[in-house]
C-alpha cells in the first residue's frame, strides 16, 4: 500500500493520547476555583451516581485506580486464605495481585486463542470446595460470553468478579459490561474509553457488598468512634477533580466508543488480507468488538512480536506488546504460586501479539502508514 505519510525523525505515532476536551477542562477549572479537591467534593457522589446510571447498576463507589477496584471488591467478598479465585492467564497482573494480597489462591484458565478472553470450556475443571469466585475480565476487544459465565457462577455457587476495565461502553447483548458482576470494577487510566488519569469505579447492586467496598475505600473509618477502625482498609479514594474529568469524559462516552470501532474496523479492513497476521473482526456472534487497544498476533511464530516493535519504533510508530501471561511472572514463579502447567495460548500471545496506535484523532493517512510498515515487515 502507498502512502502520502512522510515521518521526519521527530515525529512519532504514540500508541496512545487521552482525550481531554475543553469542554472537561471547563468543569476541572470550576472545581478548582471552588477549592473542591478532595475527594469530599460533591462531583465524587455525582460522578458515581451518573456512571450507575450509564452502566445500569444500583451503586457505584469510585476509587483512585482499577487495581484499588480489584482489591477492594475481592476483600469486600470475604475472599480469605485457603479460598481459591479463578482468573484468566492472560490478563493484567492486577487481577492476580487482587487475590494474592488476601492470601487466597488464584486459579489460571488458559484463553481463547480468537476472542483472547477466558477459555470458557476449561472453567469448570479449575471448580472445587474452596472456589469462592471468578474474575471475568474482557480483554482488549470482545465482551466474554455472559450467558454461559452467568450459567456456571449459578451452577457452582461462586461470586462472579467482572472486569470491565477495558471495555467501558461495550455491550453484551443490550446490557452493558460491568453490569454483570456481583462486583463490577473499572479503570479510568490515561488509555481508557474514559479517563480521570488514574482512577477507577466499583459497582454493584447489592447494598451490603456497598456499604462494604465504600469503608474499605476509606481506611474503615469507625461508624461511632470515628477514629477508631473496625477493618484493615485502604485510602483509595479518588480526588474531586478527577471526578469532575470523569463526569465530563462521562458524557461523550457513546462517541468516544463509536470511533474506537471505527478505527478497530479500519485497521482490519487493511489488515485481514495479510495471512501472516491476525486482527479480530469487529463483531462476533455475541459481542461487537470495542478495538480498546487494536491488537495483532503474528501467526505461524514467523518472528517475535519484540523484533517487530523495534522495527515499528524506528518507523516512527509505537507499539507494545501484549500481557504477559500470570504463570510466566517472574514474581509469582519465585512464590511459586501456580503448579507448573502449560498455557499454550496464553504463552503463544504473550510472545507474537503486540498493538497499535488507535488514539481518538488518528488520521487515515497515520493509518495507512502504520498498515503499510506492517505490511513490509510481515
Ligand atoms: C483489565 C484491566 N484490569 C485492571 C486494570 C488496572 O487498572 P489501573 O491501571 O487503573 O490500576 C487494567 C489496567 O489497564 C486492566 O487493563
Amino acid at each position: 500500500m502507498k502512502t502520502k505519510l512522510k515521518l521526519n525523525k521527530k515525529k512519532f505515532i504514540p500508541v496512545s493520547i487521552p482525550h481531554v476536551s475543553n469542554k472537561d477542562i471547563g468543569i476541572v477549572n470550576k472545581v478548582l476555583k471552588k477549592g473542591w479537591i478532595s475527594s469530599d467534593g460533591p462531583e465524587v457522589k455525582l460522578f458515581e451516581n451518573e456512571f450507575s446510571k450509564k452502566i445500569k447498576r444500583k451503586y457505584s463507589i469510585a476509587v483512585s485506580n482499577g487495581t484499588a477496584a480489584l482489591e477492594v471488591a475481592i476483600k469486600a467478598l470475604n475472599i480469605k486464605k485457603n479460598d481459591e479465585v479463578i482468573i484468566p492467564n492472560f490478563t493484567i497482573i492486577s487481577n492476580a495481585l487482587a487475590v494474592v494480597k488476601q492470601n487466597a489462591k488464584p486459579v489460571l484458565v488458559d484463553c481463547d486463542i480468537d476472542t483472547w478472553n477466558i477459555k470458557i470450556e476449561d472453567i469448570e475443571k479449575k471448580i472445587n470446595k474452596r472456589t469462592k469466585a471468578i474474575i471475568i475480565t474482557h480483554i482488549y476487544s470482545f465482551a466474554n460470553d455472559m450467558d454461559k459465565i452467568l450459567k456456571i457462577c449459578k451452577k457452582n455457587k461462586i461470586f462472579l468478579i467482572e472486569d470491565a476495565a477495558e471495555v467501558i461502553g461495550l455491550k453484551y447483548k443490550n446490557k452493558m459490561c460491568g453490569s454483570f458482576g456481583d462486583i463490577s470494577t473499572f479503570s479510568f487510566y490515561a488509555n481508557k474509553q474514559l479517563t480521570t488519569g488514574e482512577g477507577g469505579m466499583i459497582s454493584t447492586n447489592n447494598k451490603k457488598l456497598y456499604d462494604s467496598c465504600k469503608t474499605l475505600r476509606n481506611l474503615c473509618f469507625g461508624k461511632k468512634q470515628r477514629f477508631n477502625h473496625d477493618d484493615i482498609g485502604w485510602n483509595y479514594r479518588i480526588t474531586n477533580i478527577q471526578a469532575a474529568l470523569g463526569l465530563g469524559q462521562l458524557e461523550r462516552l457513546n462517541s468516544v466508543v463509536k470511533r474506537k470501532m471505527e478505527i478497530g474496523n479500519y485497521y482490519f479492513q487493511r489488515l485481514s488480507k495479510n495471512k501472516n497476521i491476525y486482527i479480530t473482526p469487529p463483531k462476533i456472534s455475541y459481542s461487537k468488538n470495542i478495538y480498546w487497544v487494536v491488537g495483532i498476533v503474528i501467526k505461524n511464530k514467523k518472528v517475535l512480536a519484540s523484533k517487530i516493535i523495534k522495527k515499528l519504533n524506528n518507523f516512527g510508530i509505537g507499539a507494545r506488546p501484549f500481557f504477559w501471561p500470570m504463570h510466566e511472572q517472574d514474581i509469582f514463579k519465585k512464590m511459586k504460586i501456580f503448579p507448573k502447567k502449560k498455557y499454550p495460548n496464553s504463552s503463544y500471545l504473550g510472545r507474537y501479539g503486540f498493538y497499535i496506535p488507535s488514539f481518538l484523532k488518528i488520521s487515515n493517512s497515520e493509518m495507512n502508514y502504520i498498515i503499510s510498515k506492517i505490511n513490509k515487515l510481515l
